[in-house]
């Protein structure tokens, strides 16, 4: 079966070919169908969004889509930035600006517990919809560290493995990362549905 990767997130789309590749899946592009789905993310949850994204590209393309929506929750910002994480502080700052601004506002706070989340949702052109929520804790670290990954890796430390996202291998990250929990999941939903749709 063939699926489109609703996203432009070079990173993003990395990690799930890297996950999917395993599913015997193909995984095609927006671009690579010459269409180029612009969604507004108006949903007050991950999961609203993820279906918004998936739907819309689905309904654009024909094809399955899947898309994932993401992003860093921290207990001291009341959760936030949450589903606001790829526009935190408006539309014009870089990466390392966003990460500058978590850490401002965890200045003087005790609790720097935080997860990552990503909802997966796959739409099917019948009207079919799977979704798979993948969480992954850790704390913010007190300033960024690492050069791989994206967004916010560089400030989010997971105790265990003593690292931030941004200081690990793609490999290691995937192991362990939200997206990559919620792609597990995804997969095992997907396999349940493929054999259903066989019989
Ligand atoms: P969206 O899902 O495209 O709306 O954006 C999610 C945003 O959350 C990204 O732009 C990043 O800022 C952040 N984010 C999501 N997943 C990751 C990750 O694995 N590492 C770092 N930042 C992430």
């Amino acid at each position: 079966m063939k699926f489109v990767l609703a996203s432009r997130n070079s990173h993003k789309l990395a990690e799930l070919r890297r996950i999917l590749d395993g599913l015997g899946v193909e995984a095609v592009l927006e671009s690579d169908l010459g269409v180029d789905v612009e969604v507004e993310e108006t949903g007050e949850t991950f999961e609203e969004n993820s279906l918004l994204k998936a739907r819309a590209v689905m309904e654009a393309t024909g094809l399955p889509a899947i898309a994932d929506d993401s992003g860093l929750c921290v207990n001291a910002l009341a959760g936030g930035p949450g589903v606001y994480s790829a526009r935190y502080g408006g539309e014009g700052l870089t990466d390392p600006q966003r990460c500058q601004l978590v850490l401002q506002g965890l200045k003087g706070q005790i609790d720097r517990g935080a997860k990552f989340v990503s909802v997966v949702t796959a739409c099917f052109p019948g009207g079919d919809v799977l979704s798979a929520r993948g969480e992954c804790p850790g704390t913010i670290a007190y300033a960024p560290q690492g050069e791989n990954g994206f967004g916010y890796d560089p400030i989010f430390f997971v105790p265990g493995l003593r690292k931030t996202f941004a200081q690990m291998a793609p490999e290691e990250k995937n192991a362990i990362s939200h997206r990559g929990r919620a792609l597990e999941k995804f997969r095992t939903e997907l396999e349940g549905y493929l054999r259903g749709l066989d019989q």
